[in-house]
């Protein structure tokens, strides 16, 4: 079959004519006026990401696959299969839909707004990839609004002077948050004499590249927790052309700047310092960090994000101190995938991201993905862990004629800690890539258990 032949040239005016059609540049009084037509453009950080997956919409309990949905496995109660994780996570629903009822809480303004998503999990199990694609959906967003020349693109409204706030949030039918930054607040008064109805609103949209709204911190050094690597520092070589206390001299480029309207992301935790914890757990609450040095504070507002493994968080948690920490964390378990097919999916996704493209002989996958499914599951007295495994993919278990009468709910109340340790999808896929590695005609069960 022949490829259709597409044209570049075609395809890239289309993107530019579709990117210009989103952008928007005016004045903050022009933007006001789009505001009324469309209160929903004033959204914090959690309500975009929320609005983004809602709007992605949950796939109807008759399309989903018989598994996923099965009377047997969830009871009364299955989880909502969310378009928007749909084609990238497998088997992890239960902890994709506490994922999306804390961005639902967080967007009504709930006190989730101002807590900490922690995921956590075993090794492997998709929690680095659960905040790449969050991270990679707010890149594909439509833009958002923007003060133009913010350098932490903060929301326009933030321009109305707080004796008019009241008023404005009722024309508006919204709730004005947040304070102006102090670069703006410095240009509103030289460049604009005050005449905030003048400033410049645009559009932007969120890069990780460019770090817009978008900010990941991995663990810092322990002998260097300087906390500009969370809310910027002044720029020295500008110190002596400015005068002191002039925010020209800021250099907001802190994660907490970064990150501001999108996403923060901390990487393995746990392992910063305590002190450095609760600069993170101050950010997250007050929703203001400090501006360095004597500029007062900078409001922030973004979904802050973290992960790392089971042992940190238990060594954490021991800590009796760090109680103040865990009171302001909301932690989402996340779990290996207990369920057969859905295993199997995870090595097809990943397969299809590498560049193996040899044949796999039929049940080459389910095997491996056999062992490391049953390498999770906790023993129950109850059956054996094959059965188990099979009870867990939604099958019927036939012994000496008759259908095994297990509830499933009830083995999984017996093994609360399953899915929390076992093989990682890493660990197979590693044995696969080295089957195909040394098999390159294509890999049989034989070859690969030999490899
Ligand atoms: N339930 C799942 N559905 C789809 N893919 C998964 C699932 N679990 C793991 N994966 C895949 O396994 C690989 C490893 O996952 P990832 O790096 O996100 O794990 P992690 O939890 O961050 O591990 P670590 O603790 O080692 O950092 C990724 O390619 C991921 O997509
Ligand atoms: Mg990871």
């Amino acid at each position: 079959m022949t490829r259709k032949k597409e044209d570049f040239g075609e395809i890239i005016k289309k993107d530019h004519a579709e990117r210009k059609n989103l952008t928007w540049s005016g004045s903050f009084l022009e933007y006001l006026e789009l505001v009324r037509e469309k209160p929903e453009i004033y959204a914090l950080a959690h309500r975009h990401m929320y609005d983004l997956i809602s709007e992605a919409g949950i796939i109807p309990a008759d399309e989903v696959d018989g598994s996923a949905r099965s009377l047997k496995l969830w009871g009364d109660t299955p989880p909502k299969v969310y378009k928007f994780f749909n084609d990238e996570f497998f088997g992890v629903e239960t902890a994709l839909e506490k994922i999306v009822r804390y961005f639902h809480a967080a967007a009504m303004k709930g006190e989730e707004s101002r807590q900490v998503l922690y995921l956590m999990g075993p090794v492997g199990a998709g929690k680095s990839s659960i905040s790449e694609h969050l991270k990679r959906k707010l890149t594909e967003a439509p833009p958002i609004y923007v003060i133009d020349g913010c350098p932490i693109r903060e929301e326009p409204l933030h321009l109305i002077p707080r004796p008019l706030r009241e008023k404005f949030n009722e024309m508006l039918d919204i709730q004005i948050e947040g304070e102006l930054c102090p670069v703006c607040r410095y240009r509103l008064e030289h460049e604009f004499e005050g005449k905030y109805e003048r400033f410049p609103v645009t559009t932007t949209t969120f890069s990780r590249m460019h770090r817009r709204g978008i900010a990941v911190v991995p663990p810092v050094d322990p002998n260097n927790q300087d906390t500009s690597v969370l809310i910027g520092s002044e720029d020295i070589s500008k110190l002596d052309q400015y005068s002191e206390g002039d925010p020209r001299v800021l250099d907001l480029n802190g994660a907490f700047n970064a990150g501001n309207r999108g996403i923060v992301e901390f990487i393995e935790v746990f392992k910063n310092e305590t002190e450095y914890l609760h600069s993170i757990i101050t950010a997250t609450q007050e929703k203001f960090v400090p501006a360095p040095g004597r500029h007062g504070t900078i409001y922030v507002d973004s979904v802050i994000l973290a992960h790392s493994n089971e042992a940190e968080w238990r060594r954490f948690k021991a800590d009796h101190t760090n109680e103040a920490i865990l009171d302001r964390i909301v932690t989402v378990k996340v779990p290996y995938n207990l369920r057969l097919n859905e295993e199997v999916k995870i090595y097809q996704k990943m397969l299809s991201r590498s560049g193996f493209k040899s044949h796999i002989a039929p049940h080459t996958l389910e095997v491996a993905a056999m062992f490391a499914v049953m390498s999770r599951l906790e023993k129950s007295p109850k059956c054996d862990v094959v059965t188990k495994m099979r009870l867990y993919n939604g099958e019927d278990v036939v012994e000496k004629g008759r259908t095994k009468k297990i509830d499933i709910q009830e083995l999984k109340e017996d093994a609360t800690n399953e899915g929390m340790s076992g093989i990682s999808p890493r660990f197979i896929m590693k044995a696969i890539d080295t089957a195909l590695t040394d098999n390159p005609d294509g890999i049989t069960l034989f070859t690969f258990v030999m490899s």
